[in-house]
């Protein structure tokens, strides 16, 4: 339940409720400008509208194929008579929690402005648990913390680790979204949705008080929104249940975006890949083509006087394997990175003109290869590199989508390593905002799909623009190469990055000692079992998913393979079945094109045991289920290739005991039995 009031001095106030329980105490609402008034007290309510809204539409893509979308309504007209300005509050409140933003009418006494702070608060039901990653204007790629709202201040400096580009605020800024857990029993969720010409909301604790307030990106003077009327913010969203699964299965930040803007989607579909890649990222292959061109101008550059230095990836021969392992176990498109000329000189250096997004290094055949591809069903997949110079990206982006175009390809993953040019910006402000969705829109334009790395992170705008359809935005698998994640982090990233959309978190490492990766490195582990890595395509819900390790680590491990081989990533219907953040994720999903079913368990340190009963299956059928789990022995950093494969008949009725290792976990496929001879083949399922 949400409560709305007036304070004695005017001032907006809200509270909600879940149950009897408390959520959020009663918290205040309103602005700070530049050069005006405040818009934080001596409102009066000039009126109210109610509403309700019960719905069902369907993403293009996604983890259900319908979404209900229910909601009562509050639309409260408040005017501040001292100064004759208008603000109203429209609130959404849902089953699974609630939505709040600002409407700035058309009026003429309020045209432009310039936000100084937004000061939506967020006072929480005491000193809650909280999974959190520190403020920053520029990253997000930090391990989640797990501990009291009244410990961050103390743990933050060592939440905190280097990146290439960071800027951390406030002892007690955290980013959202953030999970919570009262004492009371409720997990509640803090995040936005729907973040468009605004900039991104941190959040900066009151730790006495246990009072959250919003927290915006400033530009590059400082300030932290240009606004003008009629306009409306971002939701601020407030998720909240009892039940830890709830969080997972919730809808409320797609729900609070707008309905799709495409006419035509017929051609944005899910996507498989792999890509030359990881022998990048951990193996001491170079994205670049030579030693010889450390700082030259781009338009300067002349390989043909250099030597190469033989260490690059993206050339015709490689590419042309990867485009062969992929045509042979059904992906759909290969990544390439470090086809395009520059990389000799691309970080650190903030250099402007950085890439041209558009001339291949002289080893690699770009209309060949995207021929070869094709003649075998296979794309390969853009990229675009920006080194953060965005205005040299905004400057070549239309030529470079017409190169995809001209090749055949309709997907590209970006990136925004770097401080931002113009200098001054952040990753997060209302500049890149802009420049983020303006990104996607053109590529629309083009039929081509997005995958933006170091970008804001999601707030449900791929159901307005579903041809995002993946942002890194988070810390991903690049980081087991670089010093590790824990094996809890993929137990937070569902409830917090994930609320947001989808992660192209790049799964599905095997080989989890880099040093045999890469012989020239001395350490280096990917904290995981090789089972999880399977469970990851399930709970790490994307339609856009990487098989990330090179093909021949694969080839050593075909019977596990499968699995990745076989998992849908696109899906009719889910079910989270057990969820605790920081601890344990199990999850079931239909494929949204067949009868099968999916089921992923992940685990963190603690590992976990799971008493699943199959009773989601249709009690019409019987299945073949295949369960790729972890052996009795296997940990995530002893020994963690040490799999089983069990297969064997299970209906509806069907209970498995399955335990994950630590920092383990479970894939299972359930598909319909296809004949009788297969049914006759095999025996009832009983795990070992
Ligand atoms: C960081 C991205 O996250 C990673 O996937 C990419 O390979 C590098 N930037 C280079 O663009
Ligand atoms: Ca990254």
């Amino acid at each position: 339940m949400l409560d709305f009031a007036l304070t004695a001095d005017g001032r907006p106030t809200y509270s909600l409720t879940c149950d009897g329980k408390d959520a959020i105490l009663p918290s205040t609402l309103g602005f700070e400008l530049v050069k005006a008034e405040p818009l934080l007290a001596g409102f009066r309510i000039d009126g109210v509208e109610n509403a309700e809204e019960d719905e069902t539409w369907q993403p293009v893509w996604g983890e259900n194929s319908e979404i209900r979308n229910h909601y009562n309504e509050l639309l409260v007209h408040l005017s501040q008579p001292a100064t004759e300005r208008k603000m109203d509050i429209r609130f959404r409140v849902y089953d699974d929690g609630a939505g709040f933003r600002y409407e700035f009418p058309i009026q003429d006494k309020l045209v432009y402005f310039v936000v100084k702070e937004e000061r939506s608060q967020f006072a929480m039901p005491g000193d809650c648990l909280a999974w959190w990653i520190a403020g920053d204007y520029d990253t997000q790629e930090y391990e989640y913390t797990e501990s009291r709202l009244s410990e961050i201040r103390h743990l933050i400096a060592g939440a905190v680790d280097s990146n290439l580009s960071q800027t951390v605020f406030s002892p007690t800024g955290v980013q959202t979204s953030i999970q919570l857990k009262a004492d009371n029993g409720l997990y509640i969720n803090l995040h936005e949705a729907a973040l468009v010409d605004y900039s991104c909301m941190h959040l900066n604790l009151d730790d006495q008080n246990m009072v959250f307030e919003s927290w915006l990106t400033p530009d590059a003077q400082g300030n932290k929104g240009h606004l003008q009327c009629p306009v409306k913010s971002p939701w601020r969203a407030i998720i909240v249940s009892d039940d830890a699964r709830d969080m997972l299965a919730s809808n409320l930040i797609l729900n609070l975006n707008d309905p799709c803007a495409y006419d035509d989607v017929s051609w944005i579909k899910p996507v498989k890949y792999v890509g030359v890649w990881w022998e990048m990222i951990g193996g001491g292959k170079q994205w670049s083509y030579t030693f010889d061109l450390p700082s030259v101008k781009l338009d300067q550059l002349d390989y043909s006087k250099t030597k190469p230095h033989g260490q690059h990836s993206a050339n015709t021969e490689n590419v042309k394997r990867y485009i062969d392992f992929a045509a042979e176990h059904g992906f759909d498109q290969v990544l390439v990175e470090g086809w395009n000329i520059g990389w000799e000189d691309w970080s650190g250096n903030e250099k402007d003109y950085v890439f041209d997004f558009l001339t291949p290094y002289p080893d690699f055949d770009l209309p060949g290869l995207n021929a070869y591809a094709h003649s075998k069903g296979v794309r390969l997949m853009m990229h675009h590199e920006t080194s953060a110079s965005v205005r040299n990206y905004e400057r070549h982006m239309e030529q470079a989508y017409q190169l995809m175009d001209k090749y055949g390809y309709n997907s590209v993953k970006s990136g925004y390593v770097g401080n931002i040019i113009p200098r001054g910006e952040h990753h997060y402000g209302q500049y890149m905002v802009n420049h983020y969705l303006y990104a996607v829109t053109e590529a629309a334009k083009h039929h081509i799909m997005v995958n933006g790395h170091e970008a804001v992170r999601p707030t449900g705008l791929c159901r307005t623009y579903p041809n995002l359809i993946g942002n890194e935005s988070a810390r991903g698998t690049e980081y087991e190469s670089f010093v590790g994640n824990t094996p809890g982090h993929t137990t937070v990233l569902p409830f917090t990055r994930l609320q947001g959309g989808p992660m192209d978190y790049t799964p599905g490492i095997f080989e989890m000692d880099m040093t045999k990766v890469n012989p020239n490195r001395t350490s280096g582990h990917v904290n995981s079992t090789l089972a999880r890595q399977l469970a990851l395509y399930v709970t790490m819900y994307s339609p856009l998913q990487m098989a990330a390790d090179i093909p021949d680590h694969y080839e050593q491990f075909m019977d596990a393979f499968q699995f990745i081989k076989d998992v849908p990533v696109d899906w009719q219907e889910s079910r989270y079945l057990e969820a605790e953040p920081g601890r344990y994720i199990t999850v079931a999903r239909k494929d949204k094109n067949g009868e099968g079913w999916y089921v992923g368990c992940t685990a963190a340190e603690q590992g976990h045991e799971s008493a699943l009963a199959l009773d989601f299956l249709d009690p019409n059928r019987q299945y073949v289920a295949t369960v790729y789990s972890d052996a009795a022995d296997a940990h995530y950093y002893d020994n963690p290739q040490a799999y089983k494969i069990q297969k064997g008949l299970v209906d509806n009725k069907t209970k498995l005991a399955l335990k994950a290792a630590p920092g383990g976990g479970y894939a299972i496929s359930i598909v319909p039995v296809a004949d009788q001879a297969e049914a006759k083949a095999l025996k009832k399922l009983k795990l070992k």
